[in-house]
């Protein structure tokens, strides 16, 4: 048995987790910093950094608690140690350079964009018993590869070609706006609340909400394009708010505000951004299924990232797999938004590939793969 500890901090998550064999999760615990940048409406790095400082030992510490595991017992330390904000990634690569060298383990830097694609291949068994955990069929991925991926979360919205889940190549990404961004930008633009993503989903999903009310465009781009692209959606809703911006330059003015919505245009609005966004999402990966020949196309459909946890997205994949065949892979909702226990399971891929990182790991803001 192999047992990997995953560090995350690359945003305003704090978060470690215990992860068997690279794929049952024995713990994976989150500390969430919403209610401290929630007044700001966004990520303050330098306070996010600080509450990671805050967080990181403790949360450790419950990790290998509440997986029943000791330090010695380690394989290795995994460590999510690009993209993110630099500030908020080097406490954790301190963190996990500080355990990997005082235990004498190997340390392993993982890209939290790969990661999220893995994401769909964890097992969780933090509420099994020991003796429960051992009984269950893990399913092998082999027969998942190739695969599609789709990466949609606050930072990234990109299509891959995976071979396997370390070697994956950019197929598509997104030209101005990630999706979740458009979503936290328009939570924003509706008064919708913090965080965005989750509140304008449950918004769009208010009873009675009507997406065809209010036309929103679905950018394409040129024929075949893999791209994505959000910021014309998000202007499209900011002037379905607030009305054609009046004048030029720094004399344009907008008349309405959103506080002259009412409750059902509030909701009809905020559902018809969520079908606009997700429908791009899905023509896009039908493009993607038959920009490929039928003697080479992927096995699956491996999604990951916080939008993974979209009510609308979840459905919709749903038929997407029916329609081509493919099998789709969307992470249960504990591992959609940041964890630890994908940078623990991918850690373990890396360490079999033999893929260690030394004391030098430095903290990246790009990913390597987008
Ligand atoms: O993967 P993640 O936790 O962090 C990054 O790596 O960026 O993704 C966070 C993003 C945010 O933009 C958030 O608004 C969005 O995922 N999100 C959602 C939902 N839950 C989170 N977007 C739409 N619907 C949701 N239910
Ligand atoms: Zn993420």
């Amino acid at each position: 048995m192999t047992l990997i500890l995953g560090i995350e901090s690359s945003c305003d998550e704090t978060a470690a987790a215990v992860v068997e064999n690279g794929r049952l999760v024995r713990s994976s615990l989150i500390a969430s910093q919403h209610d401290l940048h929630a007044r700001y409406g966004g990520v303050v790095p330098e306070l996010a950094s600080r509450a990671h400082i805050e967080r990181i030992t403790p949360i450790i510490a419950e990790a290998m608690k509440s997986a029943g595991v000791e330090f010695a017992d380690l394989a290795a330390i995994a460590v999510g140690n690009r993209p993110g904000l630099i500030g908020s990634l080097l406490v954790g690569v301190s963190a996990a350079k500080a355990l990997a060298w005082s235990l004498g383990k190997p340390l392993i830097g993982v890209d939290h964009v790969q990661a999220h694609l893995y994401a769909p291949l964890l097992v969780d068994v933090t509420k099994l018993s020991r003796a429960d955990a051992k009984r269950i069929e893990v399913p092998d991925i082999a027969s998942l590869f190739p695969a599609l991926g789709l990466v949609v979360s606050g930072g990234h919205t990109s299509l891959y070609w995976l071979e396997s889940p370390l070697r994956m190549k950019l197929l598509g990404r997104t030209i101005d706006d990630a999706v979740g961004e458009a979503y936290d930008k328009a939570a924003v633009i509706l008064e919708a609340g913090y965080p965005g993503g989750p509140r304008l989903d449950k918004l769009a999903q208010s009873p009675g909400a009507d997406p065809t009310r209010f036309v929103l465009p679905r950018s394409l781009l040129g024929a075949g394009s893999l791209d994505f692209s959000y910021s014309g959606l998000k202007t499209a809703l900011l002037y379905a708010v607030r009305g054609q911006p009046q004048g030029r330059g720094s004399q344009s003015r907008f008349l309405r505000s959103a506080k002259d919505l009412s409750d059902v245009d509030r909701r009809d609005l905020a559902a018809a951004f969520q079908h606009a966004a997700i429908d791009t999402l899905i023509s896009k990966l039908h493009r993607a299924v038959d920009s490929f020949g039928a003697a080479d196309r992927p096995a699956s459909l491996l999604i990951g990232g916080g939008v993974s946890a979209n009510s609308l997205l979840r459905q919709r994949v749903v038929e997407f797999s029916a329609q081509t065949g493919l099998k789709v892979m969307i992470p249960p909702m504990a591992y959609c938004l940041d964890n630890a226990a994908m940078i623990a399971g991918l850690g373990q891929v890396s360490l079999e590939a033999g893929q260690i990182s030394d004391l030098h790991l430095p903290a990246i803001a790009t990913s390597q793969i987008a």
